[in-house]
């Protein structure tokens, strides 16, 4: 099923959806250049160069050079961005709108003072709107084939890029991925959904949201205060996270996009446990950050939820796509305080059975639960619950099968929990004979 893209048959209208957002990226940003008044006055001193310095499309310099801004509208320019372009060379918002009606200043104006341009013939065309949903032919669409739920302790990277996996300390922690690296090889994803924390990397205190989707082509790796790990980049799926968006977004999930993100050991330690240790990763990967550092933290029951509305949104992608969805982070401990080093294994296993067994009633479990019997940044497992929302049997369309799990004391601080669960469409029911 096709997303509902109906705005777009509004008359006269351009809506700045992610489609136009990633045509007009560079136009949008040149824009919010113009921001300080020393690089006005060096546009302003002269135009084209400063435009040629920015790597945009002859189409969308040309329309600044002219003055068009329809042609910098269907470019993917955005109003409140090229307000700020306007604004350098003296035109108002008045100025800017009116100049796409093709009226004159003046009749503009007039027309506004009159009481403004009336709706009364400028809706949408209903013959237009009956031909756009027409049924169309069904394409493939993307599926889940399995979630991967693991910790991501920052050691465990160091132990990999420093070739520590070996030594006894190690060697029990990676042996319980050695199954993991087996799996991904039989099953290469087209792409990773990886659910994980940014840790004060790539957003500080001054923005804190709860939801990033990563719409982005490349995510290059942060440098968490000892250098980027010598990993690769990660490349994105702009596409399908556009999709994702709008899907997600649509049923009242408030997210956060992202086109530009560095990605910290949260993403990249799961990606090297899973695939080794590869010049390039085997598929694309769209991030996803929940954010579990500064209170209040979402709940496990929204993660839960935002999970089955991650499935239907993948599953409505008209690509044949395989995904894999991924929930890292946990299991117990507790980095800070007094308490520091705090592990329950008792609690970690009983989360792991009720994961696979009871996930509705997991997700229900309260923060002070996980703080209390987790340790403070135990709440990162609130984060599986939307990998595990995301499997079809949630909903009881189909069925998941454990493949692997895994549980060692200690990681650094951290008790290492890891589950691989396979997905598939419910087995037909054995036709019943005469
Ligand atoms: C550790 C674990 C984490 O999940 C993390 O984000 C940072 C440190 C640790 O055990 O050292
Ligand atoms: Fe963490």
């Amino acid at each position: 099923m096709a997303l509902d893209k109906t705005y777009k048959l509004v008359p006269g209208t351009t809506i700045f959806d992610s489609e136009q957002s990633a045509k007009g990226y560079h136009l949008n940003q040149f824009c919010m250049s113009l921001m300080t008044a020393e690089n006005r006055a060096a546009y302003l001193a002269d135009e084209r160069a400063y435009l040629d310095a920015w790597p945009l499309r002859e189409e969308q310099r040309r329309a600044l050079l002219d003055r068009d801004l329809n042609a910098a509208m269907r470019e993917g320019g955005n109003i409140y961005f090229l307000a700020k372009w306007g604004a350098t060379l003296g035109f108002s918002f008045q100025q800017m709108a009116g100049s796409m009606t093709g009226m004159t200043e003046e009749e503009y104006r007039a027309m506004m003072v009159g009481g403004g341009r009336s709706v009364e013939g400028n809706r949408i065309d209903h013959a237009v709107l009956e031909a756009a949903h027409a049924p169309g032919a069904a394409a493939g669409h993307a599926a889940i084939t399995g979630a991967v739920f693991t910790s991501h302790v920052p050691a465990i990277g160091a132990a990999l890029d420093h070739g520590k996996t070996e030594e006894p300390y190690w060697r029990p922690v990676f042996e319980g991925y050695e199954y993991a690296k087996a799996w991904e090889r039989e099953n290469v994803p087209d792409v990773v959904f990886l659910v994980y924390n940014d840790h004060a990397s790539a957003f500080d205190q001054s923005l804190v949201p709860t939801f990033v989707l990563g719409t982005g082509t490349s995510y290059p790796v942060a440098d968490e205060g000892y250098g980027p790990r010598p990993v690769p980049d990660v490349e994105g799926d702009p596409d399908l996270a556009a999709h994702i968006a709008h899907s997600l977004i649509r049923d009242d999930f408030d997210l956060t996009l992202a086109n530009e993100m560095a990605v910290d050991h949260g993403l990249t330690v799961p990606l090297s446990l899973m695939f080794g240790d590869v010049e390039k990763w085997p598929c694309r990967i769209i991030p996803f950050h929940v954010n579990v550092v500064q209170y209040p933290v979402p709940s496990g029951a929204r993660c839960f939820a935002l999970g089955r509305a991650l499935r239907k949104a993948i599953e409505s992608y008209d690509r044949p796509l395989k995904v894999q969805v991924w929930g890292t982070g946990g299991m117990s401990h507790q980095l800070q305080g007094p308490r520091a080093g705090l592990i329950n294994r008792e609690w970690d296993n009983a989360f792991l059975d009720r994961l696979v067994e009871d996930p509705a009633g997991l997700a229900r479990v309260p923060h002070l639960e996980y703080v209390e019997e987790a340790g403070s940044e135990g709440i990162e497992l609130v984060m599986w619950l939307i990998a595990r929302g995301a499997l079809s049997d949630v909903d009881g369309s189909g069925e998941v099968e454990v493949k692997h799990r895994f549980y060692h004391v200690p990681a650094s601080n951290t008790a290492v929990g890891h589950l691989i669960l396979e997905n598939r469409p419910r087995a037909e029911e054995p036709a019943v004979k005469e």
